[in-house]
């Protein structure tokens, strides 16, 4: 048996990734920007065994729940081993199977990125149960192929995704852009529903790119926004951050919400999170919202304005929950044998 526990923090995209160019690949169809988040963490061990007759998997100490989900992970151990130990075309060539538990700190499939520290972890922990000595650059590659935003996860801080040139996708790999001492912005995230989200990110995306007129505008202007918003974190300029984020999370959610059906996923609380937000802005408090797949609102701001952002947020009917959290760190192997 060889185990190994690997840690991977959520990341929470100011610039976004909405649509892919390759589907089978899980290739973005643009780069994306974020912050990995210290509060949010998935704490996953893998544990190969020669005695195993199939894959064992636990998420949050429960045996997952569809053979969708849990097939997805499979597949998703395949490819690294695959990876790592070359093709596994030779078919009396089968992988160990494993026992895989993962635990969350916070709800799952929400909303709140919980695939991106999951992936992150997962691969962080495959790699070391496989003794492998893959580099983050190579497991910033592969975790994308579980979910795109797990790429980011890989890294601490401030990170960007490339969307990258190649067709193999080797070049679509997120990196490091400042670390998390270089600005330390908080983040509030106003829960308001704690249920799994209707629409998965990649039914929503799909979506969107299938049928949605304003798609094409969506990905024209990624690159713009993303130098605008290296720019504003170089120079740490609140007010120009704050402006590129709320228009990269409006621009995709318009962009769903006009996909046929339309894609909807915000509920009352969210808007009105979102105007308490806007009005604490034009008060003068360095805040702004950004939202992913799910009613939860992630407000930005910085260290001396988090309790009037949170008191304010807090008073919003519909807002069940304040999770606070700082800049976080890189994934990390906590410990293998
Ligand atoms: O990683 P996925 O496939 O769950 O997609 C994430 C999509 C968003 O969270 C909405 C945006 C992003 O860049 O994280």
């Amino acid at each position: 048996m060889t185990t190994a526990t690997a840690i991977a923090h959520a990341n929470i995209a100011l610039i976004k990734y909405w649509g892919k160019r390759n589907k089978a690949l899980n290739l973005p169809a643009t780069g994306s920007l974020s912050l990995t988040l210290n509060a949010l963490t998935t704490q996953t061990t893998v544990s190969f065994s020669d005695d195993l007759a199939a894959d064992q998997i636990e998420l949050n100490q429960q045996s997952l729940s569809t053979q969708t989900s849990a097939q997805r992970i499979s597949d998703f151990i395949d490819l690294m081993y695959q990876t790592i130990h070359g093709s596994l075309d030779n078919t009396d060539q089968q992988r160990p199977y494993a026992i895989i538990r993962s635990n969350n700190n916070f709800p799952t499939a929400a909303g709140l990125a919980s695939s991106a520290s999951g992936f992150a972890a997962l691969t962080m922990a495959v790699n070391g149960a496989l003794n492998a000595s893959l580099d983050n650059a190579q497991l910033s590659m592969l975790a994308r192929r579980g979910s795109g935003s797990a790429a980011r996860s890989i890294f601490g801080g401030f990170v960007e995704m490339s969307y990258g040139q190649r067709e193999d996708g080797l070049d679509c790999i997120a990196h490091p852009l400042q670390p998390a001492e270089h600005w330390p912005l908080q983040l509030l995230i106003a829960i308001t529903d704690t249920g799994i989200k209707k629409i998965s990110s990649t039914d929503g995306m799909q979506s969107t790119t299938d049928s949605s007129p304003y798609y094409s505008a969506w990905v024209e202007g990624a690159e713009t926004d993303l130098s605008d918003a290296r720019e504003a974190i170089a120079n740490r300029d609140f007010d120009a951050l704050a402006t590129v984020t709320e228009f990269s999370t409006l621009k995709m959610h318009a962009s769903a919400l006009a996909a046929q059906p339309g894609v909807i996923y915000w509920n009352a609380a969210t808007l009105a999170a979102m105007h308490c937000i806007r009005q604490l802005r034009s008060e003068g408090i360095p805040v702004c919202f950004t939202m992913d797949a799910g009613p939860q609102v992630k407000a930005v701001c910085t260290e001396q304005a988090v309790e009037q952002v949170s008191q304010a947020l807090r008073s919003i009917p519909g807002v069940v929950d304040i999770i606070h959290s700082t800049l976080g760190p890189a994934a990390y192997l906590q410990e293998s044998h």
